[in-house]
């Protein structure tokens, strides 16, 4: 028995064992009383990749699988489980199929948030076929919560490509935008008519109550080289700025990552596949220094599963905490600091280990 089976073995617990899982639970707790507590799981970004006929990747199926079947044994139940985009790994329907066929596995409600690599293929036709609408809000025990397809980008670029001579076909679309370093892909865009659409749905809810935005980009500016970004973010921000308490979960960056901007909370989910490089390689280029606000610990880049596990997430009068298990590797907590008014980590790094805050250049 290898080491990682024994450590999966010896948590008796169901929360316990999902520790070790690409599983985010999110707990809802404001008010402070039991009546109005209620949690969600969240997974993302699976990256279901086709080889050829029935054969699929087997590491990203497996995330996936293990993902699934531990929201399945939590105890208590989530209320509900969002999927944060991504499923996909280039759009292809045998993808999408075989990662929905997957999911169908999972108890209960599921949320889809689209990502990009479920869209540039054939611009969301499929799964909108599969899922339904791309953007839409819901309200569950006092909380307003919004689904938004932030992956659109610019119509000039859909049409005609980086170099106006027009895409071959969408597979050349989408591997313009499949990439990391992406330098003929596009930034992404809630878009105006989405945006028009949140005015209009936002204007409906009392600023008092709690707001969580589901998107698959983060609704801020990171690092726009590799599309950890939003191009409309700042309009974005705007709208949800008359709000008490707002807090924005994506998924897309393959890590923990937080931030706070005004009265918004930001926080990334983890992926069932792989991680992406941290924020602290982003100083490489001057010109696209992310604005973070708040100082963040990293772990370990080079370690295979640092960017996948799950969080629980408490929202104490709708502000969030934090609780990050990484498998084998130190939890860490983030949780929101009254005094400062942002996320801050709890532990423990060393110093040198933390992303300081970013300047503005
Ligand atoms: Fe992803
Ligand atoms: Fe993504």
């Amino acid at each position: 028995m290898n080491l990682k089976r024994r450590n999966f073995l010896k948590t008796s617990g169901a929360i316990m064992a999902a520790g070790a899982l690409p599983i985010s639970l999110v707990e809802i707790a404001f008010g402070k009383t039991a009546a109005e507590k209620f949690t969600f799981a969240f997974i993302s970004d699976s990256h279901i990749t086709h080889i050829k006929g029935k054969e699929f990747v087997r590491n990203w199926d497996q995330g996936l699988i293990r993902a699934i079947a531990e929201c399945n044994m939590m105890s208590p139940r989530p209320d509900f489980v969002v999927y944060g985009g991504d499923i996909a790994q280039l759009g292809l329907p045998e993808e999408i199929d075989h990662g929905l066929d997957l999911l169908s596995d999972l108890k209960g409600d599921v949320h889809y948030v689209m990502g990009e690599h479920d869209y540039y293929l054939d611009l969301g036709a499929h799964w909108r076929k599969r899922l339904g609408p791309e953007h839409y809000a819901f309200d569950h025990k006092g909380v307003h919560f919004v689904v938004l397809n932030s992956v659109l980008t610019h119509d000039d670029w859909i049409q005609n490509s980086w170099n106006d001579k027009g895409w071959e076909d969408g597979m050349a679309r989408m591997k313009a935008m499949a990439r990391l370093d992406n330098p003929h892909g596009s930034p992404f865009l809630v878009g105006a008519d989405q945006r028009e659409w949140l005015r209009k749905d936002l204007e409906k809810v009392d600023k008092g109550t709690p707001v969580v935005v589901l998107s698959h980009s983060p609704l801020q500016k990171i690092y726009k080289g590799w599309n950890f970004w939003t191009e409309d973010a700042e309009e974005l921000q705007k709208l949800l700025r008359p709000f008490d308490k707002v807090t924005v979960l994506y998924g897309h960056v393959h890590q923990i990552q937080y931030n706070q901007i005004g009265n918004i909370s930001f926080h990334a989910v983890m992926a069932t596949a792989w991680p992406w490089p941290y924020p602290s390689s982003y100083a490489q280029e001057a010109s696209y220094m992310p604005t973070l606000t708040v100082e963040m610990n990293r772990a370990d880049p080079f370690f295979e599963r640092d960017a996948t596990g799950w969080q629980m997430v408490d929202v104490h009068t709708g502000n969030v905490d934090m609780h990050y298990k990484l498998p084998d590797n130190t939890n860490r907590s983030v949780a929101f600091d009254e005094q400062k008014g942002h996320p801050a980590d709890t532990r423990y790094q060393p110093e040198d280990a933390r992303i300081p805050p970013q300047k503005h250049y």
